[in-house]
């Protein structure tokens, strides 16, 4: 038995947020010691109740899903339903979830959990805007050390925003989170869209899904159908980018992604550029680099990875 790694998944499903979860609970290297709901994609009720969904559907009921912040530290919520559907997680037929949310909140259970821990013993997987992360930082300062580090899908720099020409969705939502983030000395593994938008799912491989044969398969196939339908129409791209479980794959097989170790800064005052994470690619601020800013992916691998994993739930 491989040694696990013992990470908390912090979510606003959304489709791409439903595969990461999925990726997760498919491999044994992770043991997930719980899913943690923001609102993001879509309001907090529906990405709490989408979280128990996936984790139900990985056959994983025993979980514990939690629910967190329904609004970002200071601005009003921005959703995706443009993208997502208005449940955020549109595509397949649903039943209502069979299990319950914990009755704990989010950001109390990650502050007692983290507390609890040793030093360095836990990984955060925030793949939604950085909300509870913050408040839970704000809330317990001591709670930085217990965490190993933060793999987060968060940010642009190279090829821009995706909500705004400057900031992509999940910074824009809460850049004044992710600010606290940044700043909070946790090691960061950023997953950008500089990275993302270089691994392209195309219909072929959704179809793979499908040909497995199971209900993961089917429905995971159903979803990222629905979801890839959006950049295709807007951006024109050969696929869509499938951005939330690059986390876990670089947690799985980090060789996989290459980066390179730069300060990054969170723009929280200016209306124009809002929510864009500015890196100090060439060190011209002279800061002691805070992140792994990763730009380049193995995206073969990565949809191989993708497919042997889902394979098996
Ligand atoms: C991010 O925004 C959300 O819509 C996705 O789930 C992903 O986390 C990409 O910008
Ligand atoms: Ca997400």
């Amino acid at each position: 038995m491989v040694e696990q790694k013992k990470i908390i998944i912090d979510t606003d499903p959304g489709h791409d947020d439903a595969i990461a979860i999925l990726l997760a609970l498919a491999s044994p290297e992770l043991d997930v010691i719980g899913v943690t709901c923001v609102a993001g994609n879509v309001p907090l009720h529906l990405t709490a109740r989408n979280a128990l969904l996936v984790c139900e559907l990985a056959g994983r009921p025993d979980v514990k899903v939690f629910s967190g912040c329904d609004r970002p530290m200071v601005r009003k919520l921005v959703t995706a339903e443009a993208i997502h559907g208005e449940t955020g997680l549109d595509g397949p037929q649903w039943d209502p979830p069979t299990g319950q949310l914990q009755d704990q909140h989010a950001v109390d259970w990650l502050v007692e959990t983290l507390l609890d821990a040793e030093d360095k013993e836990i990984t955060l997987c925030p793949v939604g805007p950085l909300t509870n992360i913050a408040m839970a930082l704000v809330r317990e300062p001591k709670i930085a050390s217990k965490v190993d580090q933060i793999v987060s899908m968060g940010g642009g720099y190279f090829v821009g925003g995706n909500i705004t020409p400057a900031a992509e969705f999940n910074i824009f939502v809460d850049p004044h989170a992710a600010d606290v983030v940044y700043r909070s000395g946790i090691p960061i593994v950023a997953m950008p869209l500089d990275v993302t938008h270089k691994a392209l799912m195309t219909q072929d491989w959704i179809q793979t899904l499908e040909d497995l044969g199971t209900e993961v398969g089917r429905k995971s196939s159903q979803l990222l159908s629905f979801y890839n339908r959006f950049d295709l129409e807007r951006y024109g791209m050969a696929g869509s980018p499938v951005h939330d479980p690059a986390t876990i794959a670089y947690l799985i097989e980090p060789d996989l992604y290459t980066g390179k170790e730069v300060y990054v800064e969170v723009e929280t005052r200016s209306s124009l550029t809002m929510g864009m994470t500015v890196v100090d690619y060439w060190g011209a601020r002279r800061k002691e680099p805070n992140c792994l800013w990763v730009s380049k992916v193995n995206d073969e691998g990565f949809f191989q990875l993708m497919y042997d994993r889902l394979a098996t739930l």
